[in-house]
C-alpha cells in the first residue's frame, strides 16, 4: 500500500511570520492525524522557521528548488548540502513555473533529481503539458520523455525516495482541473514509464501525486483513483481551513 503524500507549495508566498502562523494553524487542527504524509514547502526563507516548528512531528520539509552543486560560485543559489542541514525532507524539482520562467530543462531537472538524492533529499519531481500540448495530442509522448529524462542514470535503490507530481500547467492556478479519470490516466503513462525502465515493483511502490487546482471539494475525485497517491496543493494550500480540509479528504 501506498502512502498518500500532501504537499503544499506556497511558491513565492509568505514571510517568515506569515509562515510560522500558517504552519501552527495546519499541526493545531490536524493534531496526531496519520492517514496521509503532510509536507511544507514554504520559500527559502521561512525553511528554517518551520523547522522549528515541526521538529519531533511526522511533518515534513521541502523547499521548492535547489542547485545540483553542493558549493561552488554560483551567486543566488541554494545547494542540496545547505537545505539537508536545515532539515528538508524533499525538493519540488522542475515544477513548471521553474522551467516556464526560470528556462529550466529536462537536463538541469535530471541533475538537481541527482543531486537532491545524493544529499539526502527526495524529491518532488513535476512533469505536466501545456494546453496546446494536450490539445495536439502530444500529452502521453511529453510525461513519458519527461518521466524518462528526469529519472536518467539515477540509480534504482535510490528510485523509491523519489516521488512524482503529475501538474497539468493549464490547471495550475486557473482553477481548471483535470477530473479524476483523466489525471489517473496519464499518472497511469507515468508509472508505466518508471515500470520501463525499472521494473514492476518499484513502479507500484512509487507515490505519484496529481496537482493543479486541488481544492477541499474535488480533492477526493483525484483521491479516489487506483493511479494517485496525493496532492501538490499551491493557492489552496495557503490557507489552514482549506488545506487542513484536502488533508482530511477522508473524513
Ligand atoms: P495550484 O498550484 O494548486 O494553485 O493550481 C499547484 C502547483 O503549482 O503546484
Amino acid at each position: 500500500m501506498r502512502k498518500p503524500i500532501i504537499a503544499g507549495n506556497w511558491k513565492m508566498y509568505k514571510t517568515v511570520s506569515e509562515a510560522e502562523e500558517l504552519v501552527k494553524a495546519v499541526v493545531a487542527k490536524l493534531g496526531d492525524y496519520d492517514e496521509v504524509e503532510v509536507v511544507f514547502c514554504p520559500p527559502f526563507t521561512a525553511l528554517a522557521a518551520v523547522k522549528q516548528l515541526i521538529k519531533g512531528t511526522r511533518f515534513g520539509l521541502g523547499a521548492q528548488n535547489l542547485y545540483w552543486k553542493n558549493e561552488g560560485a554560483y551567486t543566488g543559489e541554494i545547494s542540496p548540502l545547505m537545505l539537508k542541514e536545515i532539515g528538508c525532507d524533499y525538493c519540488v524539482i522542475g515544477h513548471s513555473e521553474r522551467r516556464q520562467y526560470f528556462g529550466e530543462t529536462d537536463a538541469d531537472v535530471n541533475q538537481k533529481v541527482k543531486a537532491a538524492l545524493d544529499a539526502g533529499i527526495k524529491p518532488i519531481i513535476c512533469v505536466g503539458e501545456s494546453l496546446e500540448q494536450r490539445e495536439s495530442g502530444q500529452t502521453e509522448s511529453l510525461v513519458r520523455m519527461q518521466t524518462e529524462k528526469a529519472l536518467e542514470g539515477v540509480e534504482p535503490s535510490l528510485v523509491p525516495q523519489i516521488v512524482i507530481a503529475y501538474e497539468p500547467i493549464w490547471a495550475i492556478g486557473t482553477g481548471k482541473s483535470s477530473d479524476g479519470p483523466d489525471a489517473n490516466r496519464v499518472i497511469g503513462w507515468i508509472r508505466d514509464t518508471v515500470r520501463a525502465r525499472y521494473g514492476h515493483e518499484t513502479a507500484q511502490a512509487m507515490r505519484i501525486q496529481y496537482g493543479g487546482s486541488v481544492k477541499p471539494d474535488n480533492i477526493k475525485e483525484f483521491m479516489d483513483q487506483p493511479e494517485i497517491d496525493g496532492a501538490l496543493v499551491g493557492g489552496a494550500s495557503l490557507d489552514p481551513e482549506s488545506f487542513v480540509k484536502i488533508v482530511r479528504y477522508n473524513q
